[in-house]
């Protein structure tokens, strides 16, 4: 006799609205991160971006999402290299430059001056990383980065974080 199948758990299979999933994303608090690379004709590209966190230690792995639709993605995903900073307050002005106009981003942002594999700012918390995969995210690109490099601007120690949809720290 054959066994009669369970009925399914209540949420089995079941949509989350949309507007309930991003209002409960709001209470996440998350890093604020400029993470930057040289596209394939060596012009500079960047973008804000706060789904960022470490993944492994041994490798020294990191990981940020990109969103499939921003400008910026197809660069950063084929990159060798990029960097991530790792803002700290009083930086929430870079971190709506580098989320604004394209154009504007570079022109006039803190630019270190030293040749880098990757466009280095004079901001934050700075970790330079070869890419190493590059995995699905749905609408988003999960990409992943060796660090091969941590650096501070200053002492900086990040700490800038994005949470209901505003800055704290
Ligand atoms: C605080 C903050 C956090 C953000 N986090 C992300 C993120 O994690 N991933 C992402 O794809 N976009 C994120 N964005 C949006 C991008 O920075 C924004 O869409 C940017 O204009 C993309 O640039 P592009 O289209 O020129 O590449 C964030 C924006 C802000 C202000």
């Amino acid at each position: 006799m054959r066994t009669p199948l369970l009925a399914a758990p209540p949420g089995a299979g079941e949509s989350v609205d949309p507007a309930a999933f991003r209002s409960a994303m709001a209470a996440l608090a998350a890093p604020v991160t400029v993470v930057t690379c040289y596209d394939e004709l060596g012009a500079p590209r960047g973008m804000t971006v706060s789904a960022a966190c470490s993944l492994s230690l041994d490798p020294p792995l990191f990981l940020v999402c990109l969103d499939r639709r921003a400008g910026s993605h197809d660069a950063l995903v084929t990159a060798p290299y990029f960097c991530v900073h790792v803002l700290g307050p009083g930086d929430e002005d870079l971190a709506m430059r580098f989320a604004g106009p394209a154009e504007h981003r570079f022109s006039g942002a803190p630019l270190l001056p030293e040749p880098a594999v990757a466009p280095a700012l004079a901001a934050g918390l700075r970790l330079t990383c070869e890419r190493y995969a590059v995995r699905d995210g749905g609408d988003h690109s999960i990409l992943i980065g060796r660090v091969t490099g941590v650096d501070a601007a200053d002492g900086a120690r990040g700490g800038l974080v994005w949470h209901q949809r505003g800055f704290t720290s």
